[in-house]
């Protein structure tokens, strides 16, 4: 486990950071479509749905 990185931008398209994906995710975001209607991460060229799906792995429970 890590700590998430506020300022590292894991979706380029929404300028969202790991450290917003990451509170979506403690929140309760247990998918990359739970995250996207969070933080809008995901949203745009799908890019990041795969890292989208990383990060629920280490931090979602
Ligand atoms: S980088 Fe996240 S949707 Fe494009």
């Amino acid at each position: 486990m890590f700590d998430p990185d506020p300022d590292c931008v894991v979706c380029v398209c929404r300028s969202v950071s790991e450290a917003e994906i990451v509170a979506a995710i403690r929140a309760g975001a247990d998918s990359p479509d739970g995250i996207g209607d969070r933080c809008l991460a995901g949203t745009g060229c799908g890019g990041c749905v795969e890292a989208l799906r990383e990060l629920i792995e280490d931090f979602g429970h």
